[in-house]
């Protein structure tokens, strides 16, 4: 418990966000947490979760005061980065505008060409035989992504599959020391040679994505092992993320098939129905941030030291923000944006790649198949900080 006094006003919460049944339904959890106020102190922990959409974005914005540089379970760890998400101006700054330029601009041009052709190879592949029953975690996102991503990054076939062992302990290095995290962190620990390995710059193929980060350290615009630590951003933030969400979003299509006679009916809405997905079942639950000075939230003050957590995933269905938040809308008005990705100077850094990858394959999908459909449960995946789906049994029958 700390010394802070808790201001009067705020709720004090004395659930466990990290629990086994917070983890099994984080949504239903997360969405509690939210009506209990803006502003919510979590006593087993010690911090502040900072609950609604608006509350959130403007504490996003307000970096000053809110840093990233220190963090609930800040403790070291060789899973968790040292640059990006864990730093700020001016730092972050440099570091920022390394990993943008390569995840965006002429790479995403030669990137979507190479996801459409795989897109295409595969959904051909699945549908060879007519319609097709699959695990779409498995046999579509899982094998969809660890080909098309890491090819850009030239790395090697072999091993593809430690990235998501890495990115598991990577989200869940951020929560209490318990058997379940012990778990996650030994699975991790297997992917972790292979990882650090493939950061290195003698193995980078020319023309990659990190040979082009040690080309920007050459030019002095960042240090050596801050271009290494970037790409392991990558791999740690990259994989687990877009493989869960996609499953998630074929979830969502498979249990609202009006919305997918609707993506059927009007392609134009692949984009709007991705974003509608991550609203729906954003894939990172929540960031953490410690208050540098005081700061308010609506009628309340954080003290100044606290530990703050911004919950994002319960935003999503913040019914300030969304009307009917928990339905699943295709055509969804979204011009107000979501928080799925963050915001301000965060906003993740691999959002356009992700994006990309998601909708070249909704595109794909929407243009070859006629109708999914559940054949057993789903099953999310259990974890401190992302959220997805690991198992989506689906028939898939191809348009006549
Ligand atoms: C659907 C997929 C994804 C989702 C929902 C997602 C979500 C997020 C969120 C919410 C943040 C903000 C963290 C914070 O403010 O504390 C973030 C940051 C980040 N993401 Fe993603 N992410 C996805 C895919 C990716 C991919 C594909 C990459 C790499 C190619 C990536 C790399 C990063 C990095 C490096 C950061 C840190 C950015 C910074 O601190 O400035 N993410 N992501």
């Amino acid at each position: 418990m700390s010394t802070i006094p808790v201001p009067a006003g705020i709720p004090v919460f004395d659930g466990d966000p990290f629990s086994m049944e917070a983890l099994a339904d984080p949504i239903g959890f997360d969405s509690k947490v939210r009506e209990l106020g803006p502003v919510v102190y979590i006593s087993r922990y010690d911090y502040y979760a900072i609950t609604q959409w608006a509350d959130i974005q403007k504490g996003l914005r307000d970096w000053r005061r809110i840093s990233s540089a220190s963090r609930p379970f800040y403790e070291p760890n060789p899973y968790r980065p040292t640059v990006l998400v864990l730093e700020d101006p001016p730092s972050h700054t440099q570091n920022k505008g390394a990993a943008m330029a390569v995840l965006s601009g002429e790479n995403l041009v030669r990137f979507e060409e190479y996801f459409a052709a795989e897109a295409e190879r595969l959904v051909n592949e699945i549908l060879a035989n007519g319609p097709a029953e699959i695990d779409a975690f498995h046999d579509l996102s899982v094998k969809y992504v660890l080909k098309v991503f890491p090819d850009m990054l030239g790395l090697p076939e072999e091993g593809r599959e430690l990235l998501l062992k890495f990115g598991d302990g990577v989200f869940n290095v951020f929560g209490p020391e318990t058997e379940f995290q012990k778990q996650k962190l030994a699975g991790a620990a297997l992917a972790q040679d292979w990882v650090e390995r493939n950061t290195y710059r003698e193995v980078q193929k020319e023309g990659s994505v990190g040979w082009q980060l040690y080309q920007l350290a050459d030019q002095g615009k960042l240090p050596e092992e801050d271009a290494r630590q970037i790409l392991k951003s990558i791999f740690g933030a990259g994989f687990d993320t877009t493989t869960a969400s996609i499953a998630s979003m074929i979830r969502a299509l498979a249990d609202n098939p009006a919305e997918w006679e609707k993506l059927k009916a009007n392609p134009d809405l692949v984009d709007n129905a991705w974003e509608e997905s991550i609203r729906y079942y954003p894939a990172s639950r929540f960031g953490g941030r410690y208050a540098k000075e005081a700061v308010e939230v609506g009628e309340h003050t954080i003290p100044q030291g606290a530990n703050i957590l911004m919950m994002w995933l319960g935003s999503g269905r913040d019914h300030r923000k969304y009307d009917a938040p928990d339905t699943y809308l295709v055509d969804r008005d979204l011009t107000g944006g979501h928080l799925s990705f963050g915001f301000g100077i965060h906003t993740c850094a691999g959002n356009l790649v992700a994006r990309l990858e998601a909708r070249v394959l909704l595109r794909e999908l929407v243009k070859r198949i006629d109708t999914i459909e559940l054949t057993g449960e789903p099953r999310q995946a259990m974890n401190y900080q992302a959220f997805g789906h690991e198992y989506v049994p689906v028939r898939l029958t191809p348009r006549p």
